[in-house]
């Protein structure tokens, strides 16, 4: 069985985007494949946050995934910073990553661009961590969206690097993508982002309210002005979202409604949120749970950190024999 490895930063609460984009398909992964998926804390570093937040980000987030579905009885769900052998294999990695390739990484120039007063290694380095992440439990999948593809072919070049360097120890990984809906903000801006703040939160999907709130002023067709005129749901953000969470008899009704003016923005978007009040009904239920109990996350989030540390000091026996490094004999 093929090993698939992902990663997400932990930006606190998930949104809809990160659902619809990520999460959901990691859900169905698990059905397949033997999952591992780690919330990169150390990645986060690279970016300004405020420490006393942090905590807080972590815990939110693994009780949002526990919710939706990872389950962590059949994958491996951990923590980055608990397992130290991620930053370990970065550094043996450095040495076999060329500098210009780090330079040509458009995350890396578009992120120098954002943050000019804070251009730190570390956000030089993201991508090899990224690598290590990867390598350190031999995954070849790496489901990721296209704008991770670049740094997934560099860990495929790492792990080749590594192994012509030193000997056979990793794998060639590869990207999987899968075809999932690309989600406009609230806004109409790509993409739906919480820093950008046109985002649905998970949390909205609690009560009819809040999601209304949100969900009312969300941008459609954007040709689409009055009442009276005729809309294109295929350029339509809350058609995009009908078509991840409601029926074919929804979207027909949507279609023959939208493209005719028999029905209005409003009249699509209170189906819509029925949709999805339904869908994330179990999802709410699971996480309020989940929060009312703080050692569900604890007891997840050591033991995941416990068999992930048992794989990577695996890997890292291999890879200190194959640097000649000294040990006990
Ligand atoms: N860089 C990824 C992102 O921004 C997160 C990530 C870190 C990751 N390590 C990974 C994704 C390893 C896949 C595999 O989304």
């Amino acid at each position: 069985m093929k090993t698939v490895f992902s990663g997400i930063q932990p930006s606190g609460e998930l949104h809809l985007g990160n659902y619809l984009g990520a999460v959901r398909n990691w859900v169905r992964l698990q059905d397949e494949y033997r999952c591992i998926f780690c919330v990169v804390d150390y990645h986060a570093l690279t970016q300004d946050y405020d420490p006393k937040e942090m905590a807080k980000r972590v815990c939110d987030m693994v009780a949002d995934l526990l919710a939706l579905g990872i389950d962590p009885d059949r994958s491996l769900l951990f923590l980055q910073s608990m397992v130290p052998e991620h930053t370990e294999l970065c550094w043996v990695f450095n040495n076999v990553t060329g500098h210009g390739d780090l330079e040509r990484m458009t995350q890396f120039k578009d992120k120098s661009a954002t943050q000019p007063e804070n251009v730190n290694v570390g956000l030089f380095e993201y991508p090899v961590l990224q690598a290590a992440d990867i390598l350190l439990y031999k995954a070849q999948l790496v489901p990721v969206g296209q704008d991770q593809v670049q740094h997934i072919e560099l860990a495929r070049r790492i792990a080749r690097s590594f192994n012509h360097r030193w000997g056979k120890v990793f794998p060639e990984c590869e990207p999987m993508l899968t075809n999932l809906p690309k989600l406009l903000g609230l806004d109409g801006k790509a993409k739906m982002s919480k820093s950008l703040g046109n985002h649905i939160p998970l949390s909205a999907f609690a009560a009819e309210k809040p999601l209304w709130k949100l969900l009312r002023g969300a941008v459609t067709d954007p040709q689409r002005v009055n009442r009276e005129d005729k809309g294109d749901p295929d350029v339509c953000n809350v058609f995009t979202m009908h078509k991840a969470l409601s029926t074919e008899e929804d979207l027909a009704w949507v279609r023959e409604g939208c493209t005719t003016a028999g029905i209005g923005c409003v009249d699509c978007k209170q189906r819509l949120s029925g949709r999805m009040l339904e869908h994330f009904r179990a999802y709410v239920e699971r996480r309020a749970a989940i929060v009312a109990d703080p050692s569900i996350v604890q007891k997840v989030l050591e033991a995941g950190a416990a068999k992930a540390r048992a794989l990577a000091q695996r890997t890292m026996t291999e890879v200190h024999a194959k640097l000649g490094l000294w040990r006990s004999p």
